[in-house]
Order: structure tokens, then C-alpha cells, then sequence
């Protein structure tokens, strides 16, 4: 126990919540002590050199001496290579299915010893001493795996327990008991994104990054790592080109990261390192490579398409810890239409359940929910409810008891169900590694559906067990189903949420068949976006906290989770009016626009801090409104592409270098560039601008990028411009939609994607292509159908010919 947590634990006690959780964690660490295998004297083990090698459909096996490798390239150009017999399933990753090899790839001999495999793509070496490099069709090397190193506990004679042997063992995917490294290389000029949620990203910098979903307890700021979602992915950006490389494994591990250095010893190159240590667990990799676009495409054709909000989840939302009771939700929801806000979704939290336990009501204060939410339904506005996997641990609690009947909670080494403490008290955590536990789980949302709630929001599934010291979540030697393999906390940890996501979402679609669900969730891994999208979580009311915000949603959606966004205001504190606005201003940029607050915090509804406020977070709504067609777009072009909303500066351009350093503004789509303001005082603000000409959308004043320009901003707006030739659809005055079109440069073209709202089921949403070009200082719109140009069969307004 450190000092911090000594302090805390102190706190903690004094309350009987506090006494539960201080033995709950004691109890963790006497069980892990007592389970998990102790630190034994472990033997390292390389691959050592090449003995042969075998063909198999889109690339081969390479044998080593102490090890052997499989690689392949599958349709669509991804890379696969797995050591000691690791294969692409299982994984909690990939959706479903592993993708078909490419059988006109084949491994041949390199020179030197090695083999390599030729794809379109893509070729992939494989070094005689278990070097893998990853280059371009041109030969440019994108990334270099040294040769991994395992450690392995020695059995008996000083012989591995595991090792060699345990590389043939059917339905493994290598000895989970080993330790390992694996250092990698990539260009010197080259930029790490990615990890999942990152406070201090989106570009990371050189430091290590922990891959173990953590909830930081008590909100977080920028300097605060790991965060709820971690990923062993990472998108890297160089010259060279973009490639994703992605370590299925979820046990816990660290990625240090040091940029390169180009020029660095006596006019060579340093490169950039990545030096991933695991705990246990497969050694193995997909990589994709190609532009930031193309690459996001793969990701999420292994993974899985991002699943589309229903249109009102990307309106204004709020969310409060502690609204108390139904006449207070009342007053917000009346107070929005008063001041003439709008509204799609009001949020509620665990204060509504009885004693905080999932799946009930407080009768006393939420008399009439099914009542309540058909009145707000009547105005346009959804109720949304929070959603906790811990269970009171209390015979006679129909949750407790159905899932106790069916085995359905986690249990400990010994094979009792395990305790921990979470708001309800001492809590039980259903296993979502099981099959038949995610079904089950999913039944028990028709009473939320009853209830009157259109959409869930998953919290607390790190998962947490509050402890004042040590790491706040279950043992790791707690016992998961994992599809039936079987394994512990430390290979289930990292993908609960996930598991728990999939078990909502399944859930909800066989209650409501016709409805896409509306589901997010703090905790996931790779492949969550398949269910919904995430939130910040508790972050710390602050300016570092604002900028932090928009570092998670960039993060995120480079990770292929496109829908997130902060609590506007941030989770913990009283926000100045100047803090409150610019958070509210960047927010209504962000696929997630909601506020949210701790029941401990300050007030978040627009007119609390004042007239001026009030009527710039008017115009900050209205505009999101008018943009809500572009946001439907981007929802569907999301799941259809994989290209997040929210995108970094370099999106189209990752070889401009300066762009790539730009972590204070973004791309919301092909069309605009948004430049919140993150700094306290700030009316102005120095904006990177892309290649091409952009459009400054509040003054129409006019801009040439690459370079960097000084804008307005002031307490009023934050600067947007758009890109010349784009085309987006909004709703026009009359509240139909129509297209906006900026007018193109003269002698270039430009064009645009529109998919109109299909509706809240699963029907096809029609891609409908736009295109722009200069005639005479005319500007042209035309759709083309079947590549013919047609008349665009839409209202059309021209921006960007001198009227603002
Ligand atoms: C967690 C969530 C927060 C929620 C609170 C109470 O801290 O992150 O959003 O309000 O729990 O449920």
C-alpha cells in the first residue's frame, strides 16, 4: 500500500460502504496471493534460427528451432502472423469469423535464409532469426518485429512448464504461462496513435501506455493513463504510409513508445520503437496497411462495421448523477423547451433505481417511469437508462436470485461466486465470457424497455469492485467462462465490457427485432463498436479536462470506435460559464453531444451560467441541429467505411508532418475543420490548415492551406470552415433538407456523400454522390446516378461566392 492509497483508504472507512470495500480488497489480494501461481525462476526463450518452412492458402509457416511462425495475407491485404501456434480464432477481437486468405499469395524463399510472402498490398518478410517486416508493394519498410523473446516459469529437471510443448495444443492460442516481449520498429519520422482511450493522445507520446481498463477513480485529466478502454492497437503514421498493427491478446500489458529520430547519430536515422511486454497470452498480430482511410476499412472489416446511432442519439442530450426524483426531470426537460433548446435525450442514472440496483425503480420517486417517458416522448425527447453489471448480492433480489439459480455470476479460485462492493454493497458480477450468461443478461433488459427507457448506457464494467488500495476490480484469479476454454480475471479482464455490450445489444434486438439499439459503454476493447459507442467517462472539470475530451474521441475513432464524446462540463466540479460554453461548444461537434455531471457537481443546463451563455449555447444547439443530417451521414458512412466522424488534421494528407503534430482541432468529416478553443481567455486562435482552400463558415473569408492562420473566435463561436467543394446536407429554414454546397476553387472539383435517415430499423441507407466544379463562376452541383450527372433532385444552397 502506497501513500496515496493509504490516504484513501482511510477516507474509505467510516462509512459502511467503506468497510466493505477495504475488506473486499484485502480479501483480493490474500485470494490472488493464495491462487495465482507465484513468481517462480523462468527460463527465455527466442525463436532461435530458421529450420524449414511449409506453404499454406495466402502465405505459410516458418519453422524455427525453438518456435514456429504463421503468416498470411487475407482477402482485403491484412497481415496475420502468430507465434507458437497461435491462430487468428479464438478472439474477442475479430467479428465472428477470420477473414479468408489470399491465395494468390504464396511464401517463397527470401534471400539470406528467410521467406517472404508477395501480396498486392502488402509483403511481408520473415528474417532467419524470426525478423517480420511489413512493406509496401514499393518495398519501403513500414514496420520491423525484431524476434520475440518468451519467458517461461521452469517445471521440474529445469525444463519449461510450458513452452515448445505448448505450442501444439489444440484450441490455444499459444502458453498462456509465458511472459513476452516484442520490440518493434517503424520509420524515424513516424507518429503513434491509437491504444484506445488515451487522456494524453491522440499523438502519444514517448511513455508507456498500460493495457488494463481501469476506472481512475475519482475523474481524470490528462495525465492520467490507463484509462476504461485500452486496446493493443496501434495506428501508426509515417512518409512511408499508415498501417495499423493490433497484438490480439487482452491480457495486461505495457507498450513503451519512444518517437525516432530522423538524422539523429552522425546524420542516421533513429526509428521509433514500440516495445510491447505481455503478461500472458497469444503472440499475435494483424496489420493494415495503406492510407489512414483504407486502413481504418480493414480494421473494421476484421472487427466489425461500427453500429449506426439511431438519428436521435446524435442530438442534444443530458444526463445528470442525481436528478432525484421524476418532477426534476420535469423541470430540465421544461427548461429546455422554455428557453428554446432543443432536446433529443434525457438521461438517467442510479439514483432512479431502488438502493442502486440494476433493473429496479425507486417507486417513491419514480412513481410513473412508463408514463414519464411517453410524456417526453411526446416532445421528441428519449429517456436513456444506465446500465451496471453488478449485482446486489441479496437473496430475494429477482436479479440475484435468477442469476444465482443459473450459475451466471463469476466465480473465485475455490469456485464460490465472488463478492465485491459497488454501489448496491456487496455485488456479484455475472460472467459475460459465457454464452448462456449474455443470453440470460439480455432478457432482463425488456424490463428497461417496459420501463419506457429507448437506449442503454453501460457503466462500471471495467469491471469495478471499489477498493481503497490496489486495483480496483475483481481478482485475477477469479474464474471466466471464456466461451467455454476457461481462463481467469487476468485474460477476462480487458474484455468484460465488451462481452457485457454484446449481451445488451444481442438482447436488445431480439426484444425489439425492428430497432437498431442505442447502447454505449465505458469499458470495451477492440471490436466494440460492433455494439455501440463509449463516453468519456468521469473527466475532471478543468481546461485539462476539455482537452483531454477531444484526445479520446480522436484516439477512439482511430481505434475504429467512431461514436463517443465527454461529459460536457466534465464529470466532477462547478465549471466556470467561459469553461462550460467552450466544453458545450466543442460538444456539439462530437458524434456524443450530452452533458452529464457527478451528483456532487454543479449545475449543467445552459441558462445556469447566464444570459450571454445561454444565448451562445443556443446558437451552438441550433447549429447542431442544422447539421444533423451530416451527422446522420457520417453515422452511416461510420458503419459503411469504417472513417470515424471526427478525424485528425492529417486524415487525407498523413504526409503532411505538421498536421500530424496538430492535436487542438480536427476534421468533422470530408467537409469541415473544427478549432475548438481549449485555453481559458482565448477570443483568437492559430488554426492548421490542410491542403486547399477553406472557407471560414461564420465570416466567409477565404483560405489557402497547407499553412497556419490566426482566427477569430469568440466567446460567441468557435471557428468551422469548410472545405471548398464540399458538400453536405443540413436542414434547411424551413426544416426540410437541402444541400449545402461550398463553391470550389476555380479549375477544381470537389463533391460530397449524403445518406438520408432510413429510419430506426435496419433498412439499406441509400448513398447518394454529389459533385461540385466551377463553370463560368458558376458553381455546378450534379448527382450522379449510375455515374450519370443528374439534376441533384435536392434543395441546393451555394456558400463561399462572397455571401457569408
Ligand atoms: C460512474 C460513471 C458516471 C456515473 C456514476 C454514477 O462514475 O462514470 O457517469 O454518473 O458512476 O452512476
Amino acid at each position: 500500500m502506497d501513500g496515496h492509497d493509504l490516504v484513501r483508504s482511510v477516507k474509505f472507512v467510516g462509512t459502511t460502504q467503506g468497510l466493505r470495500a477495504v475488506l473486499s480488497a484485502w480479501r483480493r489480494r490474500r485470494t490472488d496471493a493464495r491462487y495465482l501461481p507465484p513468481p517462480a525462476a523462468e527460463r527465455a526463450r527466442v525463436p532461435g534460427p530458421v529450420t524449414g518452412a511449409e506453404p499454406c492458402p495466402g502465405g505459410g509457416v516458418v519453422r524455427f528451432a525453438r518456435s514456429r511462425l504463421r503468416v498470411f495475407v487475407a482477402t482485403g491485404g491484412a497481415v496475420f502472423w502468430g507465434w507458437d501456434g497461435a491462430e487468428p480464432l479464438p478472439s474477442y477481437a475479430l467479428a465472428g469469423t477470420c477473414p479468408e486468405p489470399d491465395t494468390r499469395a504464396e511464401l517463397e524463399p527470401d534471400t539470406d535464409g528467410g521467406w517472404r510472402v508477395v501480396s498486392e498490398r502488402v509483403t511481408v518478410t520473415v528474417s532467419r532469426h524470426g525478423a517480420v517486416e511489413i512493406r509496401t508493394p514499393g518495398g519501403v519498410t513500414l514496420r520491423r518485429e525484431l524476434p520475440p523473446r518468451w519467458w517461461e516459469p521452469t517445471g521440474v529437471n529445469g525444463r519449461p512448464a510450458t513452452g515448445r510443448s505448448g505450442f501444439d495444443v489444440p484450441g490455444t492460442a499459444g502458453p498462456a504461462g509465458a511472459r513476452w516481449l516484442l520490440r518493434s520498429e517503424v520509420p524515424a519520422d513516424a507518429r503513434f496513435f491509437g491504444l484506445g482511450g488515451r487522456a494524453g493522445g491522440p499523438r502519444l507520446r514517448d511513455g508507456t501506455y498500460r493495457l488494463w481498463n481501469t476506472d481512475p477513480r475519482g475523474g481524470f485529466g490528462p495525465g492520467d493513463d490507463p484509462l476504461y478502454i485500452t486496446m493493443p492497437v496501434q495506428l501508426v503514421v509515417a512518409d512511408a504510409g499508415t498501417h495499423l498493427a493490433f497484438y490480439d491478446n487482452s491480457w495486461d500489458g505495457r507498450f513503451a513508445l519512444r518517437e525516432g529520430e530522423e538524422g539523429a547519430g552522425s546524420g542516421h536515422d533513429r526509428p521509433g520503437t514500440s516495445e510491447l511486454r505481455m503478461d500472458g497470452g497469444p503472440l499475435r498480430c494483424w496489420v493494415v496497411t495503406g492510407t489512414p482511410a483504407r486502413v481504418l476499412q480493414g480494421w473494421t472489416g476484421l472487427t466489425g462495421a461500427p453500429a449506426v446511432p439511431p438519428a436521435w442519439a446524435l442530438g442534444p442530450q443530458h444526463a445528470r448523477w442525481g436528478f432525484g426524483c421524476e418532477r426534476e426531470v420535469r423541470r430540465v426537460v421544461d427548461g429546455y423547451r422554455e428557453h428554446g433548446l432543443p432536446l433529443s435525450a434525457l438521461h438517467l442514472d442510479i439514483d432512479h433505481y431502488e438502493r442502486h440496483r440494476v433493473f429496479t425503480v425507486d417507486r417513491e420517486r419514480f412513481p410513473g417511469l412508463p408514463r414519464l417517458a411517453e410524456d417526453l416522448r411526446a416532445e421528441g425527447v428519449r429517456l436513456v437508462s444506465i446500465v451496471d453489471p453488478a449485482v446486489a448480492a441479496k437473496p430475494g433480489d429477482t436479479v440475484y436470485d435468477g442469476g444465482s439459480a443459473a450459475g451466471a455470476f463469476v466465480r473465485d479460485a475455490r469456485g464460490e461466486e465472488l463478492r465485491g462492493v459497488v454501489w448496491p454493497g456487496e455485488c456479484v458480477f455475472p460472467d459475460f465470457t459465457d454464452p448462456l450468461v449474455r443470453d440470460w443478461w439480455g432478457t432482463l433488459y425488456e424490463e428497461r424497455l417496459g420501463q419506457g427507457f429507448s437506449g442503454v448506457w453501460h457503466d462500471m464494467n471495467e469491471p469495478v469492485s471499489f477498493a481503497p488500495f490496489g486495483d480496483p476490480s475483481l481478482p485475477r484469479s477469479a474464474r471466466h467462462s471464456l466461451e467455454g476454454r476457461g481462463g481467469d480475471h487476468r485474460e477476462a479482464h480487458n474484455v468484460y465490457g465488451l462481452a457485457m455490450a454484446r449481451a445488451g445489444y444481442d438482447g436488445l434486438r431480439r426484444l425489439r427485432p425492428d430497432e437498431r439499439p442505442f447502447l454505449f459503454s465505458r469499458s470495451g476493447w477492440a471490436g466494440m463498436q460492433r455494439y455501440g459507442g463509449t463516453w468519456s467517462g468521469d473527466v475532471r472539470t478543468g481546461w485539462p479536462g476539455l482537452r483531454a475530451s477531444l484526445a479520446l474521441v480522436l484516439g477512439l475513432g482511430l481505434c475504429g470506435v467512431p461514436y463517443s464524446g465527454p461529459d460536457v462540463g466534465g464529470f466532477s466540479g462547478s465549471p466556470s460559464p467561459e469553461l462550460y460554453l467552450r466544453w458545450l461548444q466543442l460538444g456539439s461537434y462530437l458524434p456524443l453531444f450530452r452533458t452529464h455531471s457527478a451528483i456532487w457537481a454543479g449545475r449543467r443546463e445552459p441558462w445556469e451560467f447566464g444570459p450571454e451563455v445561454l444565448e451562445h449555447a443556443r446558437a451552438a444547439m441550433a447549429e447542431r441541429e442544422r447539421l444533423r443530417p451530416y451527422f446522420v451521414t457520417l453515422s452511416h458512412l461510420a458503419r459503411l467505411t469504417g472513417a470515424p466522424y471526427v478525424r485528425p488534421l492529417w486524415w487525407g494528407t498523413p504526409g503532411d508532418r505538421a498536421l500530424r503534430d496538430c492535436e487542438d482541432a480536427f476534421l468533422l468529416g470530408d467537409a469541415l475543420l473544427v478549432a475548438p478553443v481549449l485555453e481559458r481567455g482565448a477570443d483568437r486562435r492559430a488554426v492548421r490548415l490542410p491542403r486547399g482552400r477553406w472557407y471560414d463558415t461564420a465570416t466567409g473569408e477565404v483560405h489557402e492551406g497547407p499553412g497556419q492562420v490566426l482566427l477569430d473566435a469568440p466567446l460567441s463561436r468557435i471557428p468551422v470552415l469548410a472545405r471548398a467543394g464540399a458538400v453536405l446536407p443540413v436542414r434547411g429554414a424551413d426544416g426540410g433538407p437541402e444541400l449545402e454546397v461550398w463553391a470550389p476553387a476555380m479549375g477544381r472539383t470537389g463533391g460530397g456523400l449524403v445518406i438520408a435517415d432510413p429510419g430506426t430499423g435496419w433498412d439499406q441507407a441509400e448513398v447518394e454522390r454529389y459533385t461540385t466544379r466551377m463553370d463560368d463562376g458558376r458553381v455546378v452541383v450534379e448527382r450522379l446516378l449510375d455515374d450519370d450527372p443528374a439534376e441533384p433532385g435536392r434543395p441546393v444552397r451555394i456558400r463561399g461566392l462572397g455571401t457569408p
